[in-house]
């Protein structure tokens, strides 16, 4: 017999529970009922398509459903498929025979579901978004989907052997509380070309700097390496279209002009540890 969705993720979660913590209290959760109840009393729900919502604060983002569902055609047409098997050959480097991944920040989830099935770990998707995790939690069965915020994160200290961190916000003193000593963080900024066919064409489009970024970023990570993948991909109009609308550059400006042939993806991949000692 087929269970639901929601069965499915309530087991996967109750398989997991030691890697969680309630966002109000800290306290460690049990099952109970339909979701979960830490050991001061709080209680949870899991939703029907399966997510956990562990985030307290409102809802007030610049990224809302049809931008998530523009950035899901875009990863089905295979622009990150080079940034996806980067950091899968990181994390294959990584000793731990069943690592457990969070992606911190994981919006709509198709970066983190497409790692299903190379690692047996438990995987976690956070994000602050819940339309970005509802349709994560509708689209991929793979991961344990949160709403959760990364300065906050509703997880257990020392649990995870790998964050990931693409192209979304970070926090380190967080991401040190819930990584395990010797664990590593794959951090993916965007480079200065990134996107540049969009803002090109956007009204009083500025040039983007990453600087700030990296300079926080070497100031808290331990940089192991770090790998520039600069690339371009074949761009159709379906393609552009969805390009267009997955990117928040594009929220209150106009893209004038014609289509490009191609699409410039600039990124650099960081692989960090923290220091302990601090
Ligand atoms: C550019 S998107 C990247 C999403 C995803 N990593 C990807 O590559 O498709 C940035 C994401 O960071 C999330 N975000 C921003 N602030 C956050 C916070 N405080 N906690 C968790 N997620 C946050 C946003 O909701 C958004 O989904
Ligand atoms: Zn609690």
């Amino acid at each position: 017999m087929q269970i639901s969705k929601k069965e499915e993720a309530l087991r996967r979660f109750a398989g997991n529970l030691e890697l969680f913590r309630c966002p109000i209290c800290q306290e460690s959760f049990r099952r109970h009922e339909e979701g979960f109840r830490c050991l001061g009393g709080h209680h949870f729900d899991l939703a029907r398509s399966g997510y956990l919502n562990l985030y307290m604060g409102s809802q007030s983002s610049i990224y809302d459903r049809s931008l998530f569902a523009a950035r899901q055609q875009v990863f089905m047409r295979g622009v990150y498929d080079p940034l996806i098997a980067e950091a899968a050959s990181l994390i294959q480097s990584q000793s731990a025979a069943h690592p457990v991944i969070l992606d911190a920040g994981c919006g709509e989830g198709s970066f983190l579901a497409r790692l299903q099935g190379r690692f047996s770990g438990p995987l976690i998707g956070v994000d602050i978004s819940k339309d970005g995790i509802r349709l994560a939690a509708a689209s991929y069965r793979s991961a344990m989907w949160c709403v959760g915020d990364l300065a906050s994160l509703p997880l257990a200290d020392s649990c995870t052997d790998v964050i990931l961190n693409v192209l979304s916000p970070a926090n380190y003193g967080e991401f040190q509380r819930v990584l395990k000593p010797g664990g590593m963080v794959i951090k993916v900024v965007p480079g200065p070309a990134y996107l540049q066919e969009i803002r090109e064409r956007l009204q009083g489009s500025e040039d983007y700097s990453n600087d700030e970024v990296l300079s926080l970023l070497e100031e808290r990570l331990e940089i192991v390496q770090q790998k520039s993948l600069y690339y371009r991909v074949p761009v159709d109009q379906g393609l552009w279209k969805a390009l267009v609308e997955m990117t928040p550059l594009t929220q209150h400006r106009r893209v004038e002009g014609l289509p490009p042939k191609t699409l410039t993806v600039d990124l650099l991949v960081v692989k960090g540890m923290l220091d302990f000692s601090r």
